[in-house]
C-alpha cells in the first residue's frame, strides 16, 4: 500500500551567505518575489498539493518567517477600521498549531536540517521543498510529484536538467530507465568533482520515506563539510523505489542573485496589474 504524503518539511536554518548584505538580519526566505516572500509561495505550493501538515526547521533570526504566517493583529485591526481591503493577507494565517517548528541549533548542512524534523515526521513519508527554490507550473511542482508518487511510492526527487559546466553545484542523478516523466535513479552524488555521471540535477523538491531519518542519525559530513541529504537518500537505492521526476515548468534559483531577478522579472511580466508597465521599462533598457 502507497501511503499518501501528508507531511512537508520546510527547511529554513540556512544562512543565506549567497545573498548577503540582504539577509544579514533578514531570513533569505522573506525575500520577496514581486510582492510575496518566497516561503509563501512555496507553503501554498505544499497545501495546493494536499500537504495537511507544515514543519519549519528555523533557526535564530528567524521570527520574521513565523510572524509571516501568525495574526498580525494590529496591522489587520488598522486595517479594518480604516475600512481596508485584508484580501492581501487573508488566508496566510495557517490554522491554530500550524505551522510547527522545530529548531536546527547549527547550520550543519541539509541533511541535518531534515533530520531535525524526524520526530515530527513520525513513521510516514513526507515532503521536502526548499523555498528558496520557486517552481512555477500548473499544476505545481509538488503536486505533479504527488500525483506521481501514487502510482509508484517510495522516494520522488525532482530532476532537471543544467550545463555541463554547471553540474559540481548541485546533487547529480544516474540515471536508469526512463517512463515518461519518471526516470529510475541508480546513483546519487553531491557536487560532483570531475565527470558528473549525468547532466540531471536534483531542484529542491523531494518525496521521501521515513527511512532516510534514520540513515541520517548517524551519517557524517560529506560534500563542502555539510551533512548532505543527498548522501542519505543514495542509500535507499536498491532498497525501495527510487525515481527522478522531470518537471513540466519553471524552476529559478532564488538563493542565487541572477535567478532571484529573473524570477522577479518573470512574475512580474505575467501580472495583469503591473506587467505592461514592467514590460514597456524593460524594453525601454534594452534600447
Ligand atoms: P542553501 O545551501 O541554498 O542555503 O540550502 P544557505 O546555506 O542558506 O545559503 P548560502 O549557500 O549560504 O547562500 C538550501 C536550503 O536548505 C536550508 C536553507 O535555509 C535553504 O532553504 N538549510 C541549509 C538549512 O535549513 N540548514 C542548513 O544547515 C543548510
Amino acid at each position: 500500500m502507497i501511503k499518501p504524503v501528508r507531511k512537508a518539511v520546510f527547511p529554513v536554518a540556512g544562512l543565506g551567505t549567497r545573498f548577503l548584505p540582504a539577509t544579514k538580519a533578514m531570513p533569505k526566505e522573506m525575500l520577496t518575489v514581486v510582492d510575496k516572500p518566497l516561503i509563501q509561495y512555496a507553503v501554498e505550493e505544499a497545501l495546493e498539493a494536499g500537504i495537511e501538515q507544515i514543519i519549519f526547521v528555523t533557526g535564530r533570526g528567524k521570527s520574521a518567517l513565523e510572524d509571516h504566517f501568525d495574526i498580525s493583529y494590529e496591522l489587520e485591526d488598522t486595517m479594518r477600521a480604516r475600512g481596508k481591503s485584508l484580501a492581501a493577507i487573508d488566508g496566510i494565517r495557517q490554522k491554530p498549531g500550524s505551522p510547527v517548528y522545530v529548531r536546527q541549533q547549527e547550520p550543519l548542512g541539509l541533511g541535518h536540517a531534515v533530520w531535525c524534523a524526524r520526530e515530527i515526521v513520525g513513521d510516514e513519508p513526507f515532503a521536502v521543498l526548499l523555498p528558496d527554490e520557486l517552481m512555477v507550473g500548473t499544476p505545481n511542482f509538488l503536486k505533479q510529484m504527488v500525483d506521481a508518487y501514487a502510482g509508484v511510492g517510495g522516494n520522488i526527487v525532482g530532476a532537471l536538467e543544467v550545463a555541463d559546466s554547471e553540474t559540481d553545484k548541485y546533487g547529480i542523478i544516474s540515471p536508469g530507465a526512463v517512463d515518461g516523466r519518471l526516470t529510475e535513479v541508480t546513483g546519487l552524488v553531491e557536487k560532483p568533482k570531475g565527470k558528473a555521471p549525468s547532466n540531471l540535477m536534483i531542484p529542491g523538491r523531494y518525496i521521501l520515506q521515513p527511512e532516510v531519518m534514520r540513515i541520517l542519525e548517524t551519517q557524517g559530513a560529506g560534500a563542502g563539510g555539510e551533512i548532505q541529504l543527498t548522501d542519505a537518500m543514495a542509500q535507499l537505492i536498491g532498497k525501495q523505489p527510487f525515481h527522478g521526476f522531470t518537471f513540466d515548468g519553471h524552476r529559478y534559483d532564488c538563493g542565487d542573485k541572477a535567478g532571484y531577478i529573473q524570477a522577479n522579472l518573470a512574475l512580474a511580466l505575467a501580472r495583469e496589474d503591473i506587467g505592461p508597465s514592467v514590460r514597456a521599462f524593460a524594453q525601454s533598457l534594452l534600447g
